[in-house]
């Protein structure tokens, strides 16, 4: 007897994978749900390989309420829902705004009216992200959950900010809803089986499957976009998660929403622009990084240390909309899930290196 059915939507994607093994391996009964538009059909074989056993999986667009509304048909007995599924090239939003709103918040619109439509109790952790800050004044680093969020400057992350919106009013709606948003910082690495991790499509535009990507020989070099930054070697700085830490934490996550014990006055109001939405004791709000900063030089050595494999970089211009330093404090995380990020990052670095050697 499983500890109940989940839902995870996206879950073939990099994150969804990662947390479809964990869930399952905590003992929870998933149904993983997706559309590959950004992930491959052979990642759910591979999942099933991990854990040694059949998995539950149905090819479905959260955008078409018709059709997710038959995952749910099908699987009456869904207690509570991971919600990764979504478009999350920044730079591509810019240019594609209309798909990046249709499909981030129509999925989203539609799993809340499933989640919720028959009265029934219903549970939901969302994938945020750290975009919801934007550029922290100082005196906010490391940045807590109580810090101002800042208007994004780009539609993937307004979606993700609109999002939070919609789902702290639902909480007010909907007296039988818990939701948990979960802000990533910078997930990378790959389940050291190397059975699954980041499939980046075309050239990437994310750090460490460019790094991975070079020192396998597929670019000629890395750029480092910027060194004249106001940081110790000028480099920008990040908080780089191992994305198996990660998804253990929505393993915590669901725990906790599921536990008869969420939902009372313990909870601390401390996220202002939910006030109402904590104030039903239904709404949480946490961080997940690591709440170290590395900058991207110090990356870039640690890959190098880590594996051995000489790494060619360049210094470049500055990349436009770039972030100076941001990172994570992640103590309510740990307070209140009991969750802590510990992997050290030689051993991240190394699972990447390890992902790009099989592909
Ligand atoms: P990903 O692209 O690897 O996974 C997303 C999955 O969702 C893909 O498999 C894609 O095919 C699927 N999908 C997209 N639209 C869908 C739809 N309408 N119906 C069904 N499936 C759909 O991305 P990821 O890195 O695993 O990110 C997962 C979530 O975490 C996203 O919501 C993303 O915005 C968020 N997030 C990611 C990062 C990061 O750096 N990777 C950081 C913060 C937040
Ligand atoms: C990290 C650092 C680059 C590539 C993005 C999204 C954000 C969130 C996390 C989803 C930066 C530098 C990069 C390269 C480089 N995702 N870099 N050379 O920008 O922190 O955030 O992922 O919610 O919304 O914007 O991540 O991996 O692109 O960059 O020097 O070829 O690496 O300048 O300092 P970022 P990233």
């Amino acid at each position: 007897m499983g500890k109940g059915k989940i839902l995870l939507t996206g879950a073939a994607g990099y994150i969804g994978s990662h947390t479809w093994v964990e869930l399952s391996q905590a003992g929870y009964d998933v149904v993983g749900v997706d559309n590959f538009y950004n992930s491959e059909r052979d990642v759910i074989d591979r999942i099933g390989k991990i854990l040694g056993k059949p998995v539950t999986f149905e090819e479905a667009d959260c955008s078409d309420l018709k059709a997710f509304g038959k995952v749910f048909e099908k699987h009456p007995d869904i207690v509570g829902a991971v919600h990764f599924a979504a478009c999350k090239a920044v730079g591509e939003s810019i240019d594609k705004p209309l798909l990046y709103y249709r499909n981030n918040i129509v999925s989203l619109l539609n799993l809340i009216s499933l989640m919720t439509e028959k009265g029934k109790k219903a549970n939901i952790v969302f994938s945020s992200s750290c975009t919801v800050y934007g550029q922290p004044d100082k005196e906010h680093l490391p940045i807590a959950e109580d810090a101002p969020l800042k208007r994004s400057l780009s539609p993937y992350g307004k979606s993700k900010q609109m999002a939070e919106e919609i789902l702290s009013d639902s909480v007010i709606a909907f007296p039988h809803l818990k939701v948990c948003a979960l802000r990533y910082f910078n997930p990378i690495g790959a389940h050291p089986s190397a059975l699954i991790g980041e499939l980046p499509r075309g050239v990437p535009q994310n750090l460490v499957p460019f790094v991975t990507q070079t020192a396998a020989g597929i670019r000629d070099h890395l750029n480092v976009f910027g060194n004249d930054y106001n940081t110790p070697d000028g480099s920008c700085i990040r908080d780089y998660i191992y994305v198996v830490d990660l998804a253990k934490a929505h393993v915590k996550a669901i725990d906790k929403l599921l536990s008869d014990g969420c939902g009372n006055d313990a909870q601390v109001i401390d996220e202002p622009t939910y006030v109402e939405a904590a104030k039903t004791g239904r709404w949480f709000v946490f961080n997940l990084g690591t709440g170290k900063g590395l900058s991207v030089l110090e990356l870039v050595n640690g890959f190098m240390k880590a594996t051995g494999v000489n790494l060619p970089y360049e210094i470049a211009p500055r990349r436009q909309g770039d972030i100076e330093q941001v990172w994570a404090d992640p103590r309510k995380a740990e307070r209140e899930l009991g969750w802590k990020a510990d992997t050290p990052i030689e051993d991240v670095l190394r699972s990447a290196w390890e992902w790009q050697k099989t592909l």
